[in-house]
C-alpha cells in the first residue's frame, strides 16, 4: 500500500472521471504510455484489478471504487489543507470550486467579477450542467457549493434561498396572444410547447405546475439548451417556460416576448447549497457570505434589467 504515489491516484481520479485512458492523458498532459504505467504501478501496489473493459466502456471495479472513494477524500483533505494554510498566512487565496444548473448560469457567472476583483487570489472553477448531473456532483462531493432552483428533498444538505427565481411563458414578440391580458392556463395548454431535456429542472417545475393544475402539456419538442429553445421559439416552433433570467441580455424588446398568462409568473426560488457534514473552505465559506449578500443584489440586478427592457 505504501508504494503508491499520490500522482497515481491523481491519474487514476482523472480516468474513473472521464471513463477513458486517453482523455485523462489528455487533461493531464501527459502521454498515454505514461498514464498505462502509472495505473500499472497503482493496480500492482493495490493488489487487485481497478478497471475492466466491457466492450468500448470503462468500468470500475469494486477494488476501483474503493480507491476512487479515497482519492477523493484525500483531494478533499487537501485542499481543506491549503485553505487553512491560506487562512493561516491571512490571505483569502485558494480555489473555489463551483457547479451550476444551466439556467443560474444567467446571473452567477456575473457575480463572479466583482468577487474576483475583492479577493484576487482565488482561482475559481465554475461547472455548469441541468440538476440531475448537479446532483450527482453532489453525491460524489466534487465542488465547494451547489446553486439550483429545485433543490431535492431526500438528500442531508445545507440549504439556503438567496433570490427570487420567477418562470415565464416565452413565446416570440409576434405571437397572437402576445397582446392578450390574464391568458387561461387552458389556452395556454393548446399551444405547441418546447419542453426541457430530462435531468432538467426547469422541466421539473414546468411538469409540476401542469400536473397540480391538471393541465396537460402540447409537448412539441424537447430540448436540451436554453438558448436552442429560445432560437426554436423565435423560428415559430412554439412556446416554453423558462426563468426570467434567461432573457437576462436581450430582455423582451426583440424577438421574444413574455406571455400574460394566468397563474405566472411561477414564483421559485434559488438556492445555494453544500452536503450538511462538508466542512467548507475559507474561500467557499467567504463566497457563501458574499452571495448571501451582496451576490444577491446585484444578481436581482439582473432580473431587473429584464423588466426595464420590457
Ligand atoms: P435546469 O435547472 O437548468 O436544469 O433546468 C434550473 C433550476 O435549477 O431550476
Amino acid at each position: 500500500m505504501k508504494h503508491f504515489t499520490l500522482h497515481q491516484l491523481q491519474v487514476f481520479e482523472a480516468i474513473a472521471r472521464s471513463g477513458s485512458f486517453t482523455r485523462a492523458a489528455e487533461e493531464l498532459c501527459l502521454t498515454q504510455p505514461t498514464v498505462s504505467q502509472q495505473i500499472k504501478q497503482l493496480t500492482k501496489a493495490v493488489g487487485l484489478p481497478l478497471f475492466e473493459q466491457l466492450g468500448k466502456r470503462l468500468y470500475l471495479t469494486d477494488a476501483g471504487q474503493e480507491v476512487l472513494t479515497v482519492c477523493r477524500d484525500i483531494s478533499e483533505r487537501l485542499s481543506q489543507l491549503e485553505m487553512t494554510l491560506a487562512d493561516l498566512k491571512g490571505l483569502k487565496q485558494g480555489e473555489l470550486r463551483l457547479a451550476v444548473t444551466t439556467t443560474a448560469k444567467y446571473f452567477v457567472p456575473r457575480l463572479l467579477g466583482p468577487f474576483r476583483q475583492r479577493y484576487p487570489g482565488i482561482k475559481i472553477s465554475l461547472k455548469v450542467t441541468n440538476r440531475q448531473r448537479l446532483l450527482e456532483r453532489l453525491s460524489e462531493n466534487l465542488d465547494d457549493l451547489y446553486v439550483l432552483g429545485q433543490p431535492p428533498d431526500n438528500l442531508d444538505i445545507t440549504l439556503r434561498p438567496f433570490l427570487e427565481n420567477p418562470l415565464v411563458v416565452v413565446a416570440p414578440h409576434n405571437h397572437p396572444l402576445a397582446q392578450e391580458k390574464s391568458i387561461p392556463l387552458q389556452r395556454l395548454a393548446k399551444e405547441p410547447f418546447i419542453m426541457r431535456e430530462p435531468g432538467s429542472g426547469t422541466r421539473m417545475a414546468v411538469e409540476r405546475f401542469f400536473a397540480e393544475n391538471r393541465a396537460a402539456i402540447n409537448v412539441e419538442m424537447e430540448i436540451g439548451s436554453n438558448e436552442a429553445i429560445k432560437q426554436v421559439i423565435v423560428g415559430g416552433l412554439g412556446v416554453s417556460i423558462l426563468s426570467r433570467y434567461a432573457l437576462a441580455l436581450e430582455g423582451t424588446k426583440g424577438p421574444l416576448t413574455i406571455l400574460d398568462v394566468e397563474g405566472f409568473p411561477l414564483q421559485l426560488h434559488w438556492y445555494v447549497l453544500y452536503p450538511s457534514g462538508k466542512q467548507l473552505s475559507v474561500v467557499a465559506r467567504t463566497f457563501l457570505e458574499y452571495l448571501l449578500n451582496d451576490g444577491k443584489h446585484l444578481a436581482a440586478q439582473v432580473d431587473l434589467a429584464v423588466s426595464s427592457k420590457s
